[in-house]
């Protein structure tokens, strides 16, 4: 089943990046489409230069149904992995429609548009946010669903649509990866997440602080009832979570009903858990001042992912250490991300 053509959207992204490089690795020809909204040319140039082959890029945008015919009309394409989204929460609630439209429409599109060419198999990039404000934890996969802001909304309404998508055609392949907290990086140090702005996330916001971007990280709370008051999430490393999607694809041939499965490690740590890790692993400080809770936040979220052992043979490895330094190890290389170079 190698040698398959793969369109990969939102390729030139964070967790796109990583997973072109298995991909290839494992033998798959790879067609990266993406608009370039939130990530540039270089990290693709980089990804060329790790795997030592050119890769076939596709600057287009989901929503233009002309953008995505011309990829299926010249390449058959196989399956799709599909990273392509706006993925900030804070801005999805100032602004819901651009989520809507280029989430929700962008992902309606792709499918109308893969369907037309009898292309039936995808993989989605979902998220823990559906599970909401889980009311125990870990979290199978069988937990209620809710979502409180328009990011997480266009997660639940996409999941929702693909699974319409099936039942009405029970012959599309069809993968829901709900992913934990993505963070770390390549080990060569040369790829890695690129915030624009102010970083919103924990780990992008503690690698800034300690090569002195910013003064000091605001811990969002720490009266929650967690171990040390502080939030507690699932950290994991996005190449183990890359690693995740060469399974599913390799396998998705072989589902015979549409598959939701977590992609996390099972262990829950704190804010000030990944702090002290984080100053252990590179000796560098990080300032930090308690401040109050950020709305909308939980207490504790981490998964169960013996699913995902079970269906897909894949379980994480990396620990919170080699996270931690392969942030810094990234951050350090590249101070200012892709746009340094
Ligand atoms: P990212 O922003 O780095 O990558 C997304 C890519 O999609 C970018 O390269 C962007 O330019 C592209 N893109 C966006 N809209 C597009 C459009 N309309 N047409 C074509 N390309 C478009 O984000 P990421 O962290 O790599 O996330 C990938 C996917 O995983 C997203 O769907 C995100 O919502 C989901 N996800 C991410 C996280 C996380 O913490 N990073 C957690 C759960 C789910
Ligand atoms: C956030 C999003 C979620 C998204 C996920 C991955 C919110 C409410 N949720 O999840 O929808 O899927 O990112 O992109 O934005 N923290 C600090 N200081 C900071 C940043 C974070 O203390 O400067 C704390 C948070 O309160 C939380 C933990 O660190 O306890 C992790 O935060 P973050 O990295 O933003 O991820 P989530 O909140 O889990």
């Amino acid at each position: 089943m190698k040698n398959r053509n793969i369109l990969v959207t939102g390729g030139a992204g964070y967790i796109g990046s990583h997973t072109v490089i298995l991909l290839i690795k494992s033998g798959y020809n790879i067609i990266i489409f993406d608009n370039f909204s939130n990530s540039s040319r270089e990290s693709v140039k980089r990804v060329e230069k790790l795997v030592d082959t050119s890769i076939t890029v596709v600057e287009g945008d989901i929503r233009k149904r002309e953008d995505l015919q011309k990829v299926f009309i010249s390449y058959k394409i196989d399956s799709v992995i599909h990273f392509a989204g706006l993925k900030a929460v804070g801005e999805s609630v100032e602004k819901p429609l651009k989520y809507y439209d280029n989430n929700v429409y962008g992902t309606i599109n792709l499918c109308q548009v893969m369907a037309e060419h009898d292309c039936k198999s995808i993989i989605f990039s979902s998220s823990a946010t559906v599970y909401g404000d889980p009311k125990t934890t870990p979290i199978d996969e069988s937990f209620s669903t809710s979502a409180t802001n328009p990011y997480g909304k266009s997660k639940l309404f996409i999941e929702e649509i693909l699974r319409d998508v099936y039942f009405s055609d029970t012959s599309w392949k069809i993968v829901l990866l709900r992913y934990f907290n993505p963070i770390g990086a390549h080990a060569s140090g040369t790829i890695g997440e690129d915030p624009t702005g102010i970083p919103n996330n924990l780990m992008p916001f503690i690698s800034q602080t300690a090569i002195g971007k910013r003064k000091y990280l605001s811990i969002f709370g720490n009266d929650y009832d967690t171990h040390d008051g502080t939030g507690v999430r699932d950290y994991i490393h996005v190449v183990d979570l890359a690693k995740g999607h060469v399974k599913a694809l390799d396998k998705i041939h072989t589902f015979n009903k549409i598959m939701t499965i977590n992609l996390g490690t099972g262990e829950g740590y704190s804010v000030l858990d990944v702090v002290k890790a984080f100053e252990k692993v590179t000796g560098k400080k990080v300032p930090y001042k308690i401040e109050a809770r950020r709305a909308g936040d939980i207490a504790t979220c981490y998964a169960d992912p013996s699913y995902a052992k079970k269906v897909l043979d894949w379980k994480s490895e990396k620990t919170l250490e080699e996270m931690c330094a392969d942030t810094w190890y990234w951050q350090s290389q590249n101070p200012n991300g892709y746009q340094s170079h």
